[in-house]
């Protein structure tokens, strides 16, 4: 047996897993890990195992209700962003976004906007929701086939947001590199790039998550909007006013006028946010870093580090397998 490390952040316990779990990790195709020792397939995507134990509790046990607002992304999207923005938004009138006092500015957004299987229902237990005032505001990373089916079933709404492949690819190379400790050593580009390409990555294959969401929301629109990094970044003021029709909660004239749809991004931006002391000091509880979800937040920095042939190999598998969906990267 391993001698566990002794400042071993709860990121990196893999194995602390039920019995039930355990056995159905035996059960399942596994292959290494990025930062955790082995991803596990499940239902068609890859897991830690912890994270699997969190899937798992919460297909049985998370109970939506109508008016709950479920942010769904693909790993390193703009999740961090994205929950910010929503937080200020569902949260406008007890936090106008310039107060001193806005929770945004002494609370890293994934404090704020939890994930269901990563935060809530990781241990295996039914976490106790009553706090949570309403709109629920939850997050997931969960593919649309791994979704509880009583969140399509009830009214809910989902906004699912994601990036472009090569940018997801360097972030998340970059992320998991941060997160692995000193004696880990870092993984090569070249090391992480195949899996990537073989779907291997945290909640991968990519092009299966993306697809399933984009597919369901040209069926579902009032349920599912479907939203890009790079849209968001491109003409954040349209994209945020467009988010708060879907959602039910519209900017009047007047908060147009004052400024507050310009007012909720500046709070919200990478520059703000990033510089912030509880993002730059602080620790989630599970160990990482606050200050790894925020790398330059830029659209094309794979621009940087991929090679010619990579660009290509990911724009031919993007090509393939995004052919005929209307969705394009
Ligand atoms: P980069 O690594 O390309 O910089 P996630 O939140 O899903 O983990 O995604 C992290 C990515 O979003 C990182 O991308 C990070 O820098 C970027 N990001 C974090 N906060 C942001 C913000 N307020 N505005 C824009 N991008 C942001």
């Amino acid at each position: 047996m391993e001698t566990p490390h002794p400042q071993e952040p709860k990121y990196l316990k893999d194995d602390e897993v039920s019995q039930e779990c355990m056995s159905l990790l035996s059960t399942l195709p596994s292959e290494s890990g990025w930062l955790s020792k082995k991803l596990y397939k499940y239902q068609g995507f890859w897991h830690n195992a912890r994270q699997l134990q969190g899937v798992i509790s919460c297909q049985k046990y998370f109970q939506p209700q109508d008016t709950d607002i479920l942010l769904v992304t693909t790993p390193k999207s703009g999740t961090t962003w994205l929950k910010a923005i929503l937080f200020s938004l569902v949260n406008r009138t007890h936090f106008k976004p310039t107060k001193g006092d806005h929770p945004l500015l002494t609370n890293n957004p994934h404090t704020l906007v939890p994930f269901l299987e990563l935060k809530l229902y990781i241990d295996g237990q039914t976490p106790d929701l009553s706090s949570f005032a309403s709109p629920r505001l939850f997050s997931t990373h969960l593919p649309y086939v791994s979704l509880p089916k009583s969140i399509q079933d009830s009214k809910c709404k989902l906004v699912y947001l994601c990036r472009n492949p090569k940018d997801i690819f360097i972030s998340l190379w970059a992320f998991t590199n941060k997160l692995r400790l000193q004696e880990m050593g870092t993984n090569s580009i070249e090391q992480v790039f195949e899996k990537f390409c073989e779907g291997v990555s945290l909640y991968g294959p990519f092009w299966d998550h993306m697809l399933s969401y984009w597919n369901e929301s040209l069926k579902n629109p009032d349920k599912i909007y479907f939203l890009t990094y790079e849209e968001m970044k491109e003409q954040p003021n349209l994209h945020l006013r467009k988010l708060a029709d879907f959602l039910g909660c519209p900017f009047s004239t007047k908060e147009v006028e004052e400024g507050m749809v310009d007012d909720m991004l500046d709070i919200c931006s990478f520059d703000n946010m990033s510089n912030l002391k509880v993002n730059k000091e602080g620790k989630l509880p599970s160990g990482e870093s606050n200050n790894a979800f925020f790398r330059n937040g830029k659209v094309g920095d794979w621009k940087n580090y991929l090679t010619m042939e990579m660009v290509e190999r990911l724009e031919k598998i993007c090509e393939e397998k995004l052919v005929g969906s209307g969705l394009k990267f």
